[in-house]
């Protein structure tokens, strides 16, 4: 399955703070789709497509815009959009994915956001202003100088629902916990950051309705050699065939050398693109993507063990 691919040219670069740079996209021809905040799209850079967030919303025929953190010891995606992409540019992006969907009934909206996680906060909090929304948005950094969108956010018409946690300062802080806590139970959450990050936001919304806790991750839960059984067999029920997993192997390697090759994206498991039902069997999931109730139906193929000997697959 080949998706399909828009062409952008970059209309613009600026900075956010040392580490961070604001990407404009503009329809080379024509007109982007729309999209709802908490969309990502995959850009495809010089070493592989990456998962970027949009930060603004969709105007008419308007660019899509993302924020991009240069990871050093990261993949390469970010390094490329950083040192090598310059305004002019013609790129390639997927059509929008939306993971992060907005609770449209939610009495209150709780945002968190840890370091890039501002990225479709920020999105999320233009939304819920425009729609006269009751929400508030907290904002987790290092500090003043590594917090993007800061002084777009101090200029907000919404700028009354921001508050500020700088590590480094005694006069931003927020006690995650206690933020959590005190919500009324009709609250809807969103948190978007880094591992730890999004770890203490379980931990400190683990009293509210599970439904109620919406998470964007940067990266799987657990790395996709550490799951399950060394092997197991795979059987695919639409097409009749049989894949054996062999020990070392991941579940994709082992589909994509029997020949099937379904849609994938980040291949860590935080996009979705790979998600497919299964139909008997025991999976251990180790993305980030599937919430416990999609679990019981639904798994990654990118980062999907077993626990069972066999896993019927619906495909
Ligand atoms: S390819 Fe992104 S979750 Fe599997």
């Amino acid at each position: 399955m080949t998706q399909k691919l828009l062409d952008v040219t970059l209309t613009r670069v600026w900075r956010q703070t040392a580490e961070i740079r604001s990407f404009e996209l503009t329809a080379t021809e024509g007109a982007l789709p729309a999209f709802e905040a908490g969309a990502h799209i995959d850009i495809h850079t010089g070493v592989g497509a990456r998962q970027y967030s949009l930060c603004n919303l969709h105007a008419g025929n308007g660019p899509y815009v993302v924020g991009v953190k240069r990871e050093p010891d990261g993949r390469g995606g970010s390094r490329w959009m950083h040192d090598t992409c310059r305004e002019g540019d013609r790129l390639q992006i997927s059509t929008p994915r939306n993971n992060f969907r907005l609770a449209p009934q939610a009495a209150h909206h709780c945002l968190m956001a840890g370091g890039i996680g501002i990225t479709p906060v920020m999105a999320m909090a233009k939304a819920l202003w425009q729609r006269g929304a009751r929400f508030e948005l907290v904002c987790f950094a290092r500090s003043r100088a590594h917090a993007a969108f800061f002084e777009e956010m101090q200029t907000a018409p919404w700028a009354d629902r921001v508050r500020f946690h700088f590590d480094d300062s005694t006069e931003h802080r927020v006690n995650l916990d206690a933020l959590c806590a005190a919500q009324p139970a009709h609250t809807h959450f969103y948190a978007c950051g880094p591992a730890g990050f999004m770890a203490a936001v379980r931990q400190a919304t683990g009293g509210h309705p599970p439904d109620h806790v919406h998470e964007e991750s940067f990266s799987a839960t657990a790395p996709v050699d550490k799951l399950g059984r060394s092997t197991f067999t795979v059987e695919l029920a639409r097409s009749g065939k049989t894949v054996r997993v062999e020990e070392g192997q991941s579940l994709l390697q082992a589909l994509r050398g029997a020949g099937v090759n379904p849609d994938t994206s980040c291949e860590m498991g935080v996009c979705g693109s790979c998600v497919t039902r299964y139909l008997s069997g025991s999976p251990e999931h180790g993305d980030s993507f599937l919430n416990p109730k999609e679990r019981l139906s639904e798994l990654a193929l990118c980062c999907a063990g077993s626990l069972s000997e066999r896993l019927v697959l619906d495909l």
